[in-house]
Protein backbone atom coordinates (compact mmCIF):
# COMPACT_ATOMS: atom_id res chain seq x y z
CA UNK A 1 0.00 0.00 0.00
CA UNK A 2 0.80 3.49 -0.94
CA UNK A 3 -0.17 5.19 2.57
CA UNK A 4 2.46 2.52 4.03
CA UNK A 5 5.12 3.90 2.49
CA UNK A 6 7.96 5.69 4.39
CA UNK A 7 9.28 7.94 1.08
CA UNK A 8 6.07 8.34 -0.23
CA UNK A 9 5.39 12.00 -1.18
CA UNK A 10 2.28 11.78 -0.33
CA UNK A 11 0.50 13.11 2.41
CA UNK A 12 0.47 10.85 5.29
CA UNK A 13 -1.33 11.19 9.02
CA UNK A 14 1.67 11.47 10.71
CA UNK A 15 2.53 14.69 8.56
CA UNK A 16 -0.02 16.63 9.30
CA UNK A 17 0.39 18.01 12.82
CA UNK A 18 4.12 18.83 12.69
CA UNK A 19 4.79 19.72 8.90
CA UNK A 20 2.15 22.92 9.82
CA UNK A 21 4.75 24.43 11.58
CA UNK A 22 7.59 23.47 9.03
CA UNK A 23 5.95 24.91 6.37
CA UNK A 24 7.32 27.89 5.16
CA UNK A 25 4.80 31.08 5.16
CA UNK A 26 5.99 33.66 2.49
CA UNK A 27 8.26 33.48 -0.76
CA UNK A 28 11.01 34.69 0.92
CA UNK A 29 10.85 31.67 3.42
CA UNK A 30 9.95 29.04 0.34
CA UNK A 31 13.08 29.92 -1.38
CA UNK A 32 14.93 26.81 -2.20
CA UNK A 33 14.70 25.76 -5.23
CA UNK A 34 11.77 26.11 -7.73
CA UNK A 35 13.71 29.31 -8.57
CA UNK A 36 11.92 30.19 -11.76
CA UNK A 37 8.91 29.56 -10.13
CA UNK A 38 9.13 31.67 -7.17
CA UNK A 39 10.71 34.70 -9.60
CA UNK A 40 7.56 34.56 -11.79
CA UNK A 41 4.55 34.31 -8.73
CA UNK A 42 6.62 37.09 -7.04
CA UNK A 43 6.54 39.45 -9.95
CA UNK A 44 2.96 37.91 -10.72
CA UNK A 45 1.81 38.94 -6.95
CA UNK A 46 3.75 42.46 -6.48
CA UNK A 47 1.84 43.27 -10.01
CA UNK A 48 -1.33 42.28 -8.74
CA UNK A 49 -0.90 44.27 -5.76
CA UNK A 50 0.30 47.48 -7.24
CA UNK A 51 -2.83 47.43 -9.52
CA UNK A 52 -4.79 46.56 -6.28
CA UNK A 53 -6.51 43.31 -8.21
CA UNK A 54 -6.65 39.77 -6.92
CA UNK A 55 -4.42 37.99 -8.34
CA UNK A 56 -5.48 35.37 -11.72
CA UNK A 57 -6.12 32.14 -11.40
CA UNK A 58 -2.98 30.33 -10.48
CA UNK A 59 -2.28 26.35 -11.49
CA UNK A 60 0.21 23.98 -9.76
CA UNK A 61 1.35 20.82 -11.27
CA UNK A 62 3.90 18.59 -10.22
CA UNK A 63 4.24 15.44 -8.13
CA UNK A 64 3.01 15.06 -4.36
CA UNK A 65 5.17 16.21 -1.62
CA UNK A 66 6.63 19.34 -3.39
CA UNK A 67 5.14 22.71 -1.98
CA UNK A 68 2.17 22.82 -4.05
CA UNK A 69 -0.39 23.68 -0.73
CA UNK A 70 2.32 25.31 0.78
CA UNK A 71 2.39 27.77 -2.54
CA UNK A 72 -1.23 27.95 -2.28
CA UNK A 73 -1.24 29.86 1.84
CA UNK A 74 1.75 31.61 1.06
CA UNK A 75 -0.13 33.29 -2.24
CA UNK A 76 -3.27 34.33 0.28
CA UNK A 77 -0.47 35.42 2.84
CA UNK A 78 1.10 37.36 0.76
CA UNK A 79 -1.78 38.82 -0.82
CA UNK A 80 -3.00 39.56 2.89
CA UNK A 81 -6.36 38.24 1.78
CA UNK A 82 -8.10 34.74 3.17
CA UNK A 83 -8.07 31.17 1.81
CA UNK A 84 -10.53 28.76 1.71
CA UNK A 85 -9.22 24.96 0.75
CA UNK A 86 -11.23 21.86 -1.29
CA UNK A 87 -10.58 19.15 -3.43
CA UNK A 88 -11.69 18.02 -6.90
CA UNK A 89 -13.28 14.94 -5.26
CA UNK A 90 -14.53 17.26 -2.40
CA UNK A 91 -16.47 19.08 -4.33
CA UNK A 92 -19.85 16.72 -5.15
CA UNK A 93 -22.86 18.42 -5.58
CA UNK A 94 -23.21 22.13 -7.25
CA UNK A 95 -24.25 23.58 -4.38
CA UNK A 96 -21.35 22.45 -2.34
CA UNK A 97 -19.12 24.89 -4.68
CA UNK A 98 -21.71 27.67 -4.97
CA UNK A 99 -22.19 27.86 -0.81
CA UNK A 100 -18.37 28.33 -1.34
CA UNK A 101 -18.31 30.82 -4.18
CA UNK A 102 -20.82 32.71 -2.93
CA UNK A 103 -18.86 33.29 0.60
CA UNK A 104 -15.88 34.49 -1.05
CA UNK A 105 -14.65 38.50 -0.61
CA UNK A 106 -12.85 40.14 -2.51
CA UNK A 107 -9.54 38.99 -3.65
CA UNK A 108 -9.78 35.96 -1.48
CA UNK A 109 -8.15 32.62 -2.47
CA UNK A 110 -9.96 29.37 -3.11
CA UNK A 111 -7.32 26.64 -3.39
CA UNK A 112 -8.16 23.53 -5.34
CA UNK A 113 -6.77 20.24 -4.95
CA UNK A 114 -6.45 17.41 -7.32
CA UNK A 115 -8.36 19.85 -9.99
CA UNK A 116 -8.22 17.15 -12.10
CA UNK A 117 -10.85 14.92 -10.12
CA UNK A 118 -12.96 17.69 -10.71
CA UNK A 119 -16.09 16.20 -11.78
CA UNK A 120 -18.13 17.63 -15.12
CA UNK A 121 -20.62 19.22 -13.62
CA UNK A 122 -18.45 21.12 -10.85
CA UNK A 123 -16.45 22.36 -14.03
CA UNK A 124 -19.25 23.62 -15.85
CA UNK A 125 -20.24 26.02 -12.90
CA UNK A 126 -16.57 26.75 -12.36
CA UNK A 127 -16.16 27.64 -16.33
CA UNK A 128 -18.47 31.56 -15.67
CA UNK A 129 -17.33 31.90 -12.07
CA UNK A 130 -13.15 31.93 -13.07
CA UNK A 131 -13.69 34.19 -16.23
CA UNK A 132 -16.77 36.62 -15.57
CA UNK A 133 -17.35 36.11 -11.46
CA UNK A 134 -20.94 35.00 -11.78
CA UNK A 135 -22.90 31.35 -11.52
CA UNK A 136 -25.83 30.51 -13.65
CA UNK A 137 -27.48 28.24 -11.00
CA UNK A 138 -30.32 26.51 -12.17
CA UNK A 139 -33.48 26.17 -10.01
CA UNK A 140 -36.62 24.06 -10.53
CA UNK A 141 -36.82 21.63 -12.99
CA UNK A 142 -38.88 21.13 -16.38
CA UNK A 143 -40.83 23.46 -17.67
CA UNK A 144 -40.19 25.86 -14.63
CA UNK A 145 -36.18 25.39 -14.38
CA UNK A 146 -34.93 28.60 -14.82
CA UNK A 147 -31.44 30.33 -14.47
CA UNK A 148 -30.42 32.69 -11.96
CA UNK A 149 -27.25 34.66 -12.16
CA UNK A 150 -25.51 34.75 -8.93
CA UNK A 151 -22.86 37.57 -9.19
CA UNK A 152 -19.82 36.92 -7.04
CA UNK A 153 -16.66 38.87 -5.91
CA UNK A 154 -13.70 38.52 -7.92
CA UNK A 155 -11.45 36.27 -6.57
CA UNK A 156 -8.72 34.03 -7.01
CA UNK A 157 -8.59 29.89 -7.89
CA UNK A 158 -5.32 28.28 -6.76
CA UNK A 159 -5.41 24.61 -8.60
CA UNK A 160 -3.03 21.83 -7.70
CA UNK A 161 -2.54 18.80 -9.61
CA UNK A 162 -0.26 16.18 -10.07
CA UNK A 163 -1.53 15.05 -13.39
CA UNK A 164 -2.29 18.48 -15.38
CA UNK A 165 -2.45 16.44 -18.76
CA UNK A 166 -6.07 14.92 -17.33
CA UNK A 167 -7.37 18.51 -16.70
CA UNK A 168 -9.85 18.87 -19.40
CA UNK A 169 -8.43 22.08 -21.98
CA UNK A 170 -11.27 24.49 -21.08
CA UNK A 171 -10.43 24.57 -17.45
CA UNK A 172 -6.75 24.92 -17.63
CA UNK A 173 -7.06 27.87 -20.05
CA UNK A 174 -9.14 29.58 -17.58
CA UNK A 175 -6.23 29.41 -15.42
CA UNK A 176 -3.67 32.54 -16.43
CA UNK A 177 -1.24 31.34 -14.11
CA UNK A 178 0.33 27.95 -14.58
CA UNK A 179 3.26 26.58 -12.59
CA UNK A 180 5.70 23.00 -13.11
CA UNK A 181 7.13 21.81 -9.52
CA UNK A 182 9.85 19.36 -10.52
CA UNK A 183 12.16 17.46 -7.79
CA UNK A 184 14.67 19.44 -5.80
CA UNK A 185 18.66 18.65 -5.84
CA UNK A 186 20.03 17.20 -2.44
CA UNK A 187 21.51 20.25 -2.12
CA UNK A 188 18.28 21.81 -1.90
CA UNK A 189 17.13 19.54 0.32
CA UNK A 190 19.78 19.58 2.43
CA UNK A 191 18.91 23.50 3.22
CA UNK A 192 15.07 22.06 4.25
CA UNK A 193 16.07 19.56 6.62
CA UNK A 194 18.85 21.95 8.45
CA UNK A 195 15.71 24.40 8.46
CA UNK A 196 13.72 21.88 9.65
CA UNK A 197 15.75 20.67 12.17
CA UNK A 198 16.80 23.76 13.54
CA UNK A 199 12.50 24.37 14.19
CA UNK A 200 11.91 21.34 16.02
CA UNK A 201 14.92 21.82 18.15
CA UNK A 202 16.80 18.80 16.40
CA UNK A 203 20.13 18.37 16.42
CA UNK A 204 22.08 17.12 13.28
CA UNK A 205 25.26 17.52 11.86
CA UNK A 206 25.97 17.94 8.00
CA UNK A 207 27.02 14.81 6.95
CA UNK A 208 23.48 13.67 8.53
CA UNK A 209 21.71 16.53 6.97
CA UNK A 210 23.33 15.27 3.47
CA UNK A 211 22.66 11.62 4.47
CA UNK A 212 19.07 12.44 4.72
CA UNK A 213 18.84 15.27 1.42
CA UNK A 214 20.35 12.81 -0.71
CA UNK A 215 17.77 9.94 0.24
CA UNK A 216 14.57 12.22 0.18
CA UNK A 217 13.40 11.61 -3.27
CA UNK A 218 13.87 15.31 -4.20
CA UNK A 219 10.84 15.67 -1.82
CA UNK A 220 10.60 17.93 0.80
CA UNK A 221 7.99 16.16 2.61
CA UNK A 222 9.94 13.04 2.16
CA UNK A 223 12.71 14.57 3.59
CA UNK A 224 11.52 16.37 6.75
CA UNK A 225 9.33 12.67 7.38
CA UNK A 226 12.85 10.90 6.85
CA UNK A 227 14.10 13.74 9.58
CA UNK A 228 11.81 12.50 11.92
CA UNK A 229 12.36 8.87 11.73
CA UNK A 230 16.09 9.44 12.14
CA UNK A 231 15.79 11.50 15.04
CA UNK A 232 13.66 9.00 16.58
CA UNK A 233 16.60 6.57 16.02
CA UNK A 234 19.31 8.74 16.94
CA UNK A 235 17.55 8.94 20.50
CA UNK A 236 16.92 5.78 21.26
CA UNK A 237 20.03 4.23 20.39
CA UNK A 238 22.46 7.07 19.95
CA UNK A 239 23.31 10.26 21.91
CA UNK A 240 19.74 12.20 20.26
CA UNK A 241 22.54 13.81 17.66
CA UNK A 242 21.89 12.46 14.10
CA UNK A 243 25.24 12.44 12.37
CA UNK A 244 25.76 10.33 8.86
CA UNK A 245 26.37 6.98 10.74
CA UNK A 246 22.94 7.23 12.30
CA UNK A 247 20.77 8.88 9.05
CA UNK A 248 22.23 5.91 6.99
CA UNK A 249 21.87 2.92 10.17
CA UNK A 250 17.97 4.71 10.52
CA UNK A 251 16.96 4.85 6.75
CA UNK A 252 18.20 1.40 6.45
CA UNK A 253 16.73 0.49 8.81
CA UNK A 254 13.45 1.55 7.09
CA UNK A 255 14.56 0.19 3.85
CA UNK A 256 15.41 3.19 2.42
CA UNK A 257 18.82 2.93 -0.11
CA UNK A 258 21.22 4.97 -1.29
CA UNK A 259 18.90 6.38 -3.85
CA UNK A 260 16.12 6.70 -1.63
CA UNK A 261 14.44 3.68 -2.99
CA UNK A 262 11.99 1.42 -0.80
CA UNK A 263 10.45 -1.62 -1.23
CA UNK A 264 7.73 -0.43 -3.45
CA UNK A 265 10.32 1.26 -6.18
CA UNK A 266 12.43 -1.64 -6.31
CA UNK A 267 9.42 -4.22 -6.62
CA UNK A 268 8.65 -1.83 -9.40
CA UNK A 269 11.90 -2.18 -11.46
CA UNK A 270 12.45 -5.92 -10.75
CA UNK A 271 8.99 -6.69 -12.05
CA UNK A 272 9.81 -4.83 -15.23
CA UNK A 273 13.13 -6.36 -15.37
CA UNK A 274 12.27 -10.24 -14.49
CA UNK A 275 8.42 -10.42 -15.87
CA UNK A 276 8.91 -8.43 -18.55
CA UNK A 277 12.82 -8.96 -19.52
CA UNK A 278 13.09 -5.05 -18.72
CA UNK A 279 9.95 -3.78 -21.46
CA UNK A 280 8.82 -2.44 -23.14
CA UNK A 281 5.87 -2.80 -20.69
CA UNK A 282 2.76 -1.38 -20.71
CA UNK A 283 1.93 -0.11 -17.58
CA UNK A 284 -1.15 -1.53 -17.19
CA UNK A 285 0.73 -4.64 -17.26
CA UNK A 286 3.45 -3.40 -14.42
CA UNK A 287 0.05 -2.38 -12.01
CA UNK A 288 -1.41 -5.73 -12.59
CA UNK A 289 1.29 -7.68 -11.63
CA UNK A 290 1.89 -5.70 -8.39
CA UNK A 291 -1.48 -5.88 -7.77
CA UNK A 292 -1.44 -1.85 -7.93
CA UNK A 293 -3.53 0.96 -8.80
CA UNK A 294 -1.99 2.63 -12.59
CA UNK A 295 -2.44 6.03 -10.96
CA UNK A 296 -0.62 5.04 -7.95
CA UNK A 297 2.32 4.04 -10.46
CA UNK A 298 1.79 6.82 -12.58
CA UNK A 299 1.44 9.93 -10.22
CA UNK A 300 4.08 8.74 -7.01
CA UNK A 301 5.92 5.86 -7.79
CA UNK A 302 7.48 7.07 -11.54
CA UNK A 303 8.00 10.55 -11.63
CA UNK A 304 10.99 9.81 -9.17
CA UNK A 305 12.39 7.05 -11.48
CA UNK A 306 11.99 8.89 -14.80
CA UNK A 307 13.79 11.54 -13.08
CA UNK A 308 16.70 10.26 -11.97
CA UNK A 309 16.98 7.88 -14.77
CA UNK A 310 16.19 4.39 -14.24
CA UNK A 311 13.01 4.26 -16.36
CA UNK A 312 11.93 5.25 -20.02
CA UNK A 313 8.28 5.89 -20.74
CA UNK A 314 8.71 5.13 -24.82
CA UNK A 315 5.48 4.54 -26.90
CA UNK A 316 5.97 1.12 -26.49
CA UNK A 317 5.71 1.01 -23.08
CA UNK A 318 8.36 1.25 -19.71
CA UNK A 319 11.89 0.45 -20.00
CA UNK A 320 14.34 -0.15 -17.10
CA UNK A 321 17.40 0.90 -17.76
CA UNK A 322 21.00 -0.12 -17.46
CA UNK A 323 21.19 2.20 -14.27
CA UNK A 324 18.59 0.57 -13.00
CA UNK A 325 19.76 -2.89 -13.35
CA UNK A 326 23.34 -1.60 -12.16
CA UNK A 327 21.42 -0.45 -8.84
CA UNK A 328 19.38 -3.69 -8.26
CA UNK A 329 23.06 -5.26 -9.22
CA UNK A 330 21.52 -7.20 -11.91
CA UNK A 331 23.05 -8.27 -14.97
CA UNK A 332 21.64 -6.07 -17.84
CA UNK A 333 20.24 -7.62 -20.87
CA UNK A 334 21.89 -8.52 -23.97
CA UNK A 335 20.86 -5.46 -25.81
CA UNK A 336 21.72 -3.35 -23.68
CA UNK A 337 25.15 -4.15 -22.77
CA UNK A 338 27.77 -2.25 -24.31
CA UNK A 339 28.26 -3.28 -27.98
CA UNK A 340 31.27 -6.53 -28.48
CA UNK A 341 34.34 -4.84 -29.48
CA UNK A 342 34.76 -5.07 -33.18
CA UNK A 343 35.67 -8.06 -34.75
CA UNK A 344 39.69 -8.58 -36.04
CA UNK A 345 39.76 -8.00 -39.60
CA UNK A 346 40.96 -11.54 -40.20
CA UNK A 347 39.01 -13.01 -37.21
N1 LIG B 1 10.36 25.19 -0.73
C1 LIG B 1 10.15 24.58 0.44
N2 LIG B 1 10.91 24.87 1.52
C2 LIG B 1 10.73 24.24 2.69
N3 LIG B 1 9.80 23.29 2.90
C3 LIG B 1 9.00 22.96 1.89
C4 LIG B 1 9.13 23.58 0.61
N4 LIG B 1 8.20 23.04 -0.22
C5 LIG B 1 7.54 22.14 0.52
N5 LIG B 1 8.00 22.08 1.78
C6 LIG B 1 7.57 21.19 2.87
O1 LIG B 1 7.07 20.00 2.27
C7 LIG B 1 5.81 19.67 2.83
C8 LIG B 1 4.91 19.25 1.70
O2 LIG B 1 4.51 20.39 0.97
P1 LIG B 1 3.03 20.52 0.38
O3 LIG B 1 2.83 21.94 0.00
O4 LIG B 1 2.04 19.95 1.32
O5 LIG B 1 3.17 19.61 -0.93
P2 LIG B 1 2.09 19.23 -2.04
O6 LIG B 1 0.86 20.03 -1.77
O7 LIG B 1 2.73 19.57 -3.34
O8 LIG B 1 1.86 17.75 -1.92
C9 LIG B 1 5.31 20.89 3.60
O9 LIG B 1 4.86 20.51 4.86
C10 LIG B 1 6.49 21.79 3.72
O10 LIG B 1 6.94 21.77 5.06
MG1 LIG C 1 -0.97 19.20 -1.21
Amino acid sequence: MTTERIVSGEERPEDEDRSLALRPRTLADYDVGQRELVDNLSLSIEAAKRRKEPLEHVLFDGPPGLGKTTLAHIIANEMAVDITTTSGPALERPGDLVGILTNLKHGDVLFIDEAHRLSNVIEEYLYPAMEDFHIDFIVDKGPYAKTIKLPLQRFTIVGATTRAGLLTPPLRERFGIFHHLDFYTPEQLELIVQRSASMLGVRIDSGGGVEIARRARGTPRVANRLLRRARDYAEVKGDGNITRRAADAALNGLGVDKEGLDPQDRKYLRTIIEYYAGGPVGVEAVAATLNQEVDTLTDVVEPFLLKIGFVTRTRAGRCATSRAYEHLSLAPPRATEQPALPLDEDA
